[in-house]
């Protein structure tokens, strides 16, 4: 049985896509320990709590400084033993300590596709706003490990998702996340609980 820690902040629509996953046996041996979030208002924190699930709030405005914070999330984290950590719209940066106990443990969801508008300043809608500004005319999301940079590690899946004349960023983003994330994350995590991913000179390989 694979054990997540999936690390929120915001409304946890990828967090229910892997929820509605498990429940449908879409995916088989994996189960959501924790859910964490930096932010008290996460409507994540909600779903988690009407499924029965551990679920916490580690803000970094609650700490005298960056450091105690992150100690904080490393030793929560790991008292739930938990074989992977899922990023599924977290946007707080992951710390060093952490990317070292959990290498090719965390996974991260980003809506484009990689290694377009990712990056410092590139998260949400902004992402999605660059998309439209650029003029591109596909766009989708990645589903990558973490490695020390941002959005910089082994990518594992992508999906495209077409943009329309008519698309502003709101609906670019609800669409990227209908054709793309909500499938793609879960798709990961069936294939990491089927033991068919391994990471080989930097690259993510599926068997
Ligand atoms: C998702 O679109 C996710 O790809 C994005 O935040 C949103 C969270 O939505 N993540 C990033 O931008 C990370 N760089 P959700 O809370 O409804 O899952």
């Amino acid at each position: 049985m694979l054990k997540l820690a999936v690390f929120v902040s915001g409304g946890g629509t990828n967090l229910q896509a892997i929820l509605d996953a498990i429940d449908e046996g879409r995916i088989a041996d994996a189960r959501v320990e924790v859910v964490i979030s930096n932010n008290r208002k996460a409507y994540a924190l909600e779903r988690a709590a009407q499924k029965g699930i551990a679920h916490l709030c580690i803000s970094p405005a609650d700490y005298a400084d960056r450091d105690a914070f992150n100690r904080e999330l490393l030793q929560k984290t790991a008292s739930y033993s938990v074989d992977l950590i899922v990023l599924a719209g977290f946007l707080v940066v992951i710390p060093p300590e952490m990317i070292a106990a959990y290498k090719n443990r965390i996974i991260n969801i980003h809506p484009s596709l990689i290694p377009s508008f990712c990056g410092k300043g590139y998260y949400g809608l902004k992402v999605h706003e660059g998309a439209l500004k650029r003029g591109v005319k596909v766009t989708g999301a990645t589903v990558h490990f973490v490695d020390e940079g941002t959005d910089t590690g082994p990518i594992l899946l992508q999906k495209a998702v077409a943009v329309k004349e008519d698309d502003t960023p709101e609906r670019l983003q609800r669409r990227v996340m209908e054709e793309a994330e909500w499938k793609i994350l879960p798709e990961a995590i069936r294939l990491i609980a089927a033991g068919r991913v391994q990471v080989e000179n930097g690259k993510a390989i599926v068997r």
